[in-house]
């Protein structure tokens, strides 16, 4: 079976690809490279060698904006005889910060590289999709553990990017209920690597994100974690977040391909998290306690946008998709720091 997975370069989607691969999938990566090093392919491939698996693996860099490369994409496999059946869709740009600086560019690659795809879908009669969002959509949180039906407020150009795009769906899906099957899942925080250490998260420039900062500051790039608050109403004051596995949330779109494949039409959105709350102060702890190393510290005041608490209700995922999350906070933290033991400077 063929898939599509777009932005199959990046830190998520080439833990998908890899696990697709090692499935016996046959995967066709559309990615820009905008945020991504092609060494991450050659490292997939070396993976697959090393374990002498045969695979099916082709990789178009273009843009998902562009519908030459879109339609391009979907002609060739259609004249191959081997249409793509489903469509799991991640390119996309994902920073908060970048979003306000630079909102229609947010629009366009998100909101229009999605159109340009639903849009060739249609025409190739491809109506299999598995979608990126993000818990950013979720508003303040008025309930704790967050389920799905949580009110929806970004408050940031991403988050609206993300809403619109689920909009689409939901306009889409009642068009024409007996046609369309669409899983679009929000994600909480994906952290760590697999555990091979060759692939992971390799941001570029400062991490906006707690773990890679982690990392990096254990692996001496960064001299000190400022930690954004000690004064949130948590149990030690700091920020409480769902930290799920990367392979975990890799699975979870496995489980996804599964349960289109074994439905007529559907759209659901769905949580992918690990359903449990970690403060920084937690994270900091265990990350010590796996890896020996010390993690200096400042306090500083709250970063902008920020919430206390929020980490996800997933009884849906488990109920919907048979699936959970399987690896723990060590794990997290152990594959997260093979990876930046053994890449000290990410992919370069
Ligand atoms: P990433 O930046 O590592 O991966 C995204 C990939 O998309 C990159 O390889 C990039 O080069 C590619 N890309 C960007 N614009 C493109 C374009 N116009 N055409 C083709 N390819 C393009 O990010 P990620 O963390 O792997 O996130 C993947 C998806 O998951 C994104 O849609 C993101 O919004 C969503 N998401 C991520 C998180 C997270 O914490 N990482 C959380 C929630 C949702
Ligand atoms: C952030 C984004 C969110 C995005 C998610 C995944 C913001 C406001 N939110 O969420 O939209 O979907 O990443 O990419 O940017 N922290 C520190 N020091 C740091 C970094 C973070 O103390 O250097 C704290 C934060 O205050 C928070 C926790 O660590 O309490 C986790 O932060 P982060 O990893 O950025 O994830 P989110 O805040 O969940």
């Amino acid at each position: 079976m063929r898939i599509l997975l777009t932005g199959g370069a990046g830190f998520i989607g080439s833990h998908i690809a890899l696990l697709l691969l090692e499935r016996g999938y046959d995967v066709l990566i559309l990615d820009s490279f905008v945020n991504s090093s092609f060494n991450v392919i050659n490292r997939i491939k070396t993976y697959l060698d090393n374990k002498d698996l045969k695979y099916n693996l082709k990789i178009i860099k273009g843009d998902i904006r562009d519908k030459r490369t879109v339609d391009n994409i979907f002609f060739e496999s259609l004249k191959e005889s081997k249409p793509i059946e489903t469509v799991l869709h991640l390119a996309g740009l994902k920073s908060v910060s970048d979003s306000v600086t630079n909102p229609l560019h947010y629009w366009d690659v998100n909101v229009g590289g999605t159109l340009n795809l639903l849009l060739t879908m249609n025409e190739y009669e491809c109506h299999s999709l598995v979608f990126s969002s993000s818990a950013t959509i979720y508003g303040l949180s008025d309930s704790i553990p967050m389920s799905e039906n949580h009110n929806i407020s970004p408050i940031n150009p991403y988050g609206k990017t993300k809403v619109a795009i689920e909009n689409m769906f939901d306009d889409l899906y009642k068009s024409n209920k007996n046609l369309w099957k669409i899983c679009s899942l929000r994600y909480f925080n994906p952290v760590g690597a697999h555990p091979s250490g060759l692939i992971g998260e390799d941001p570029i420039g400062i991490p906006n994100n707690l773990f890679p900062f982690i990392t990096q500051v254990a692996i001496g790039r960064r001299t000190v974690l400022n930690v954004y608050g000690d004064n949130w109403e948590t149990r030690d004051g700091s920020g409480v977040r769902d930290y799920i596995h990367i392979i975990d949330l890799a699975q979870g779109h496995l489980a996804s391909i599964d349960y289109l494949n074994s439905n007529e039409s559907c759209l659901e959105f769905i949580n992918l998290g690990s359903g449990k709350g970690y403060s920084v102060f937690q994270i900091i702890s265990q990350f010590e306690l796996s890896t020996g190393c010390q993690i200096p510290f400042d306090i500083q005041s709250r970063r902008d946008g920020d919430v206390g608490v929020c980490y996800a209700d997933i009884s849906k995922a488990k109920k919907l998709l048979g699936w959970a999350p399987k690896k723990s906070l060590e794990e997290i933290c152990l594959d997260g720091w093979n990876w930046q033991i053994k890449n000290p400077n990410g992919y370069t």
